[in-house]
């Protein structure tokens, strides 16, 4: 990935830096879903989260803070107005209706968020909803799935996931869920 470095802040600069405006290859930043799901795939209802678990949103903070995170506009509609955007990551909201915003970049496809996250030069979250995830998960590298060990009702999916392409690498159990991160199997030849 080709960025300019003059968009970079300083701390992002490294050592060495010098001042002069360069172009440099970072390679493309990691993607990864971020996702609380029932044995069922459920992950909403009525575009509310189904339940509360004070751990996982906990988690989910640790993993995104400081980086950053592109979620659909319903998704970001249900976080609590004084909790958005939220706080310490680069928000990328998609909508077919952008909006000008000087927090939140709303962007109208897939491809557009996809080079504006490019341009934060962090590790990108997709942090759903079930359309975002849909549209992601061929794309991503790693899934970090928080598995709620109670069933709850839910009108909202995540999408269908192909275990094969994915190997366990990391694993935690908490009293109301397992989280697992996955990352994607390489295709061997
Ligand atoms: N359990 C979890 O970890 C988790 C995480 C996140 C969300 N959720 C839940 O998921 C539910 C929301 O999911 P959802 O699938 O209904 O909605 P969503 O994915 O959050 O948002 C859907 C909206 O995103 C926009 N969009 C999606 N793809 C687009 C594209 N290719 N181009 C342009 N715009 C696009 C459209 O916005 P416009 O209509 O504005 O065009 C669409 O209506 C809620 O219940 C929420 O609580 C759960």
């Amino acid at each position: 990935m080709e960025i300019n470095l003059k968009k970079l802040s300083q701390n992002e600069w490294g050592p060495g830096f010098n001042g002069v405006e360069k172009k440099v290859d970072l390679g493309d930043p990691k993607i990864s879903i971020v996702v609380g799901m029932t044995r069922d795939r459920v992950i909403g209802n009525h575009n509310q989260l189904p339940w509360r678990i004070s751990e996982d949103l906990k988690l989910f903070k640790q993993i995104t803070e400081h980086n950053t995170v592109i979620m659909g506009r319903k998704t970001y509609g249900s976080i609590p107005e004084k909790f958005r955007p939220l706080p310490n990551r680069n928000n990328i909201v998609i909508t077919s209706n952008p909006q000008q915003h000087p927090k939140t970049n709303y962007c109208n496809s897939i491809k557009q968020a996809l080079e504006k996250a490019k341009e934060f030069a962090k590790p990108i979250f997709i942090i759903g909803g079930s359309s975002i995830y849909k549209e992601f998960l061929d794309l991503a590298d790693n899934l970090y799935i928080s598995h709620i060990k109670k069933n709850h009702e839910g009108n909202i999916f995540f999408p269908e996931i192909n275990w094969n392409d994915w190997k366990i690498i990391e694993e935690k159990e908490y009293e109301e869920f397992i989280f697992k991160k996955y990352k994607r199997r390489t295709q061997s030849l």
